[in-house]
């Protein structure tokens, strides 16, 4: 019955005459519009081609949703797309410190952004890996990196996250020019510690190219050359949060009660802080709002050391299963305290170094390795001559 009716309608609509004259008219009107619109297409800009990743890389995202809110943002957003280089190696022409001007949260929002095609655009896609430097001041083995990163341009990026009081200067050929973020205070044991290792994630993630996030301080080594730290990294099915259950007052004993229902004593872990992570993880962490919130509520003081023990528990809780649990930098807690052990100059023998590149066995992949660790710490900048003696035989740097 009903479908009648319809038909009856549309039967109508073409035999009434005044109808078909003012839809006659509408199909003037239109292909007046197309024949102008072929007409004045040569006219028209052709849409911008992006040829290659780093090109890819430049492109700023799409500017905030509300313009004209706080005039704040606005200025923020203007200056942004101006200077931002988002860490490309052709357009690094960067302002001495900061790559941008971006608040915390306006960092985070746009470092959440996926894109919705998983498909490359590109015939190349080149991995890279942020290594990102959370520093007091200075970068006292800075030549070492500086030997490390030598010839592989396009394959890192660099981040650096000091003091704001710093004032150091950074030469114009070094590696790490240019690549200070915007910082803020870091004191040990406080909870803006998981804000500077935010801050520099966020960061890392603007640049879609950065797959691999490792997180080092100055007095990080690395222990493999580069080709054997990218390979390592970038073809782990693993991420490295390091994260346990310790029974004790350091571990168990640091749990806030009022954490509860949100993390229970058994979710609650510890963990260095000193971590590799890939771009799904980083991308959780950063975008984390409940645990985070909940532990810079709680968990401040110098009695709990969020930097321990948010990072350890979030991961194991949101993508336990793809992480080792362990770190990859070595460290020397054998002789108890609240620092690790620092090797000074004479410390420094070949005999140490290879110890900590293959004395011990773990599982990479699912098989058998003996490289168990990448990075060292801590060491003091008098290791610095020794350790430029022997990175080229021991750890084979070219
Ligand atoms: C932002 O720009 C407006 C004018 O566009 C100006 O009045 C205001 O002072 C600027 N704010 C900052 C923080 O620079
Ligand atoms: C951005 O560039 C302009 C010049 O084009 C400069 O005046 C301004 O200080 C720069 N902003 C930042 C944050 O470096
Ligand atoms: C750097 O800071 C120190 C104090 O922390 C100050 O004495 C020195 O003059 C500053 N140098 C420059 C170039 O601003
Ligand atoms: C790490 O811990 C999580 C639980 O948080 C577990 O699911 C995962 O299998 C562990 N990974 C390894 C390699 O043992
Ligand atoms: C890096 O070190 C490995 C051994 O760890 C060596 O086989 C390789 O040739 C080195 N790569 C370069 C580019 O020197």
């Amino acid at each position: 019955m009903k479908n009648d009716q319809k038909q009856n309608q549309t039967t109508n609509l073409f035999s009434s005459p005044m109808h078909f004259y003012t839809l006659f008219t509408y199909f003037l009107l239109f292909s007046s519009g197309l024949v102008i619109g072929i007409a004045f297409s040569p006219y028209l800009k052709p849409l911008p081609f992006i040829s290659n990743l780093n090109q890819l890389s430049n492109i700023p995202p799409p500017p905030p949703p509300l313009p004209n809110t706080s005039p704040t943002i606005s200025n923020q957003t203007k200056s942004f797309e101006r200077n931002f280089s988002f860490g490309s190696k052709e357009n690094l022409k960067p302002p001495p410190n900061a790559m941008h001007d971006m608040e915390d949260k306006e960092l985070m929002w746009r470092a959440s952004m996926v894109p919705q095609i998983h498909q490359f655009p590109f015939k190349q896609r080149v991995p890279k890996i942020a290594f990102l430097f959370l520093a007091r001041g200075d970068l006292p083995l800075a030549p070492l990196w500086e030997k490390f990163f030598e010839g592989h341009k396009g394959l890192y990026s660099i981040y650096v996250h000091s003091n704001p009081s710093f004032n150091g200067t950074v030469a114009r050929d070094s590696v790490f020019y240019g690549r200070r973020v915007l910082s803020k205070k870091v004191e040990w044991g406080k909870f803006n510690m998981v804000e500077a290792e935010r801050r520099l994630l966020a960061n890392a993630l603007l640049d879609f190219s950065n797959q691999r996030f490792v997180l080092l301080s100055e007095s990080c080594i690395p222990l493999f050359n580069f080709s054997t730290i990218y390979s390592y990294l970038v073809g782990s099915t693993k991420t490295f949060v390091e994260a346990y259950d310790l029974p004790g007052p350091t571990g168990r004993g640091r749990y806030k009660h009022r954490l509860k229902p949100l993390i229970t004593r058994e979710q609650w872990l510890k963990g260095s802080q000193w971590f590799e992570m890939d771009r799904d993880l980083a991308l959780e962490v950063i975008s984390d709002q409940k645990y985070f919130l909940a532990f810079k509520r709680m968990c401040k003081s110098y009695s709990c050391y969020a930097d321990e023990h948010y990072l350890p528990t979030f991961v194991s809780m949101r993508l336990g299963w793809r992480n080792s649990n362990k770190s990859l930098t070595w460290v020397d807690w054998s002789r108890g305290g609240h620092h690790p052990f620092r090797f000074n100059r004479q410390h420094v023998t070949i005999e140490l170094l290879n110890k900590m590149r293959s004395g011990s066995h773990c599982e990479y992949n699912g098989e058998r390795s003996n490289i168990c660790f990448l990075f060292a710490r801590k060491f003091l900048p008098s290791t610095l001559a020794r350790l430029l003696l022997f990175a080229p035989k021991v750890m084979k740097f070219n």
